[in-house]
């Protein structure tokens, strides 16, 4: 039994739809949030970044002793979470592998995969999906102004209406839609308003959730305690953060700002 928190790591509020879901799957358990909106948006970065600031936000979650942590975000974890897992001496969990796990369960074979320009790149989507599923067809597109959007708050007005339409569109009879970017939640309405019914869309959060429920009891880390205390840290307090973080995880959210000359080394 281990009553410390977990440790949630986000480039933006993106991965407070991951939050959202451990925490309700893990009601007796606490939580660190770090989003790294001064570095937001990560998608368009290099890969050595992402390693890096992935790295840097690692380094504060174990600074503040947490017990597990988990890669909110869909960049971070195709590019950086395979060289950066075994630095740490703390289990680690991504969003890719525990959705992969969940779709080959579903036998549906035709899949789209929407995420950050750096994300599609990586091809760390389908990369997983074909070493779970041989026969799968996978489709991608790269979304970079979706994540930017749902930072400003806009998800479900004409604007976010008129550009997820433009970026679904070459998508050709899939079955299942990946969301996998941890922002695309929080667009959820308007994908499906798009792209219809028939297709399953898929909210990773749900499956990192039970993926952190499973090593949770494997390493019997559990938490006994039921104080259940939020703290949320952004490395840049002065935008809209406070209020999207907030609709979402249905409480308000007074975010810290993370003090940098402690935590983050310019090299
Ligand atoms: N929430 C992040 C993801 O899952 C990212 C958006 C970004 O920083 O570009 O990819």
């Amino acid at each position: 039994m281990d009553n410390r928190p977990i440790g949630v790591f986000d480039s933006g509020v993106g991965g407070m739809t991951v939050l959202k879901e451990i925490m309700e799957k893990l009601p007796t358990e606490s939580f660190i949030y770090l989003g790294d909106t001064k570095r937001f948006p990560y998608g368009s970065k290099t890969k050595e970044s992402i390693i890096e600031l992935t790295k840097n936000g690692i380094e504060f979650l174990i600074k503040k002793d947490v017990k597990l942590i988990i890669i909110a975000c869909g960049t971070a974890t195709s590019q950086a979470l395979d060289f950066i897992k075994n630095l740490y001496n703390i289990p680690i969990i991504g969003v890719i592998r525990p959705t992969v796990e969940y779709i080959n369960k579903t036998n549906k074979k035709n899949i789209g995969v929407i995420a950050t320009a750096g994300t599609i790149r990586s091809k760390g989507w389908e990369k997983a999906i074909l070493n779970k599923i041989p026969d799968a067809k996978v489709q991608s597109i790269a979304c970079p102004l979706l994540a930017p959007m749902v930072e400003e708050g806009w998800n479900e007005n004409k604007i976010a209406t008129l550009a997820v339409k433009e970026y679904l569109k070459p998508f050709n009879k899939i079955q299942t839609l990946i969301l996998g970017c941890t922002h695309y939640p929080l667009l959820t309405k308007t994908i499906k308003k798009q792209i219809g019914r028939k297709v399953e869309i898929i909210n990773i959060g749900k499956f990192v959730a039970i993926k952190t429920k499973q090593i949770l009891n494997e390493f019997k880390l559990n938490s006994i305690d039921n104080k259940k205390q939020l703290e949320v840290y952004f490395t840049e307090t002065e935008y809209k953060f406070n209020e999207v973080a907030s609709k979402l995880i249905g409480k308000k959210i007074q975010a810290k700002l993370v003090e940098e000359e402690n935590t983050y080394v310019i090299k």
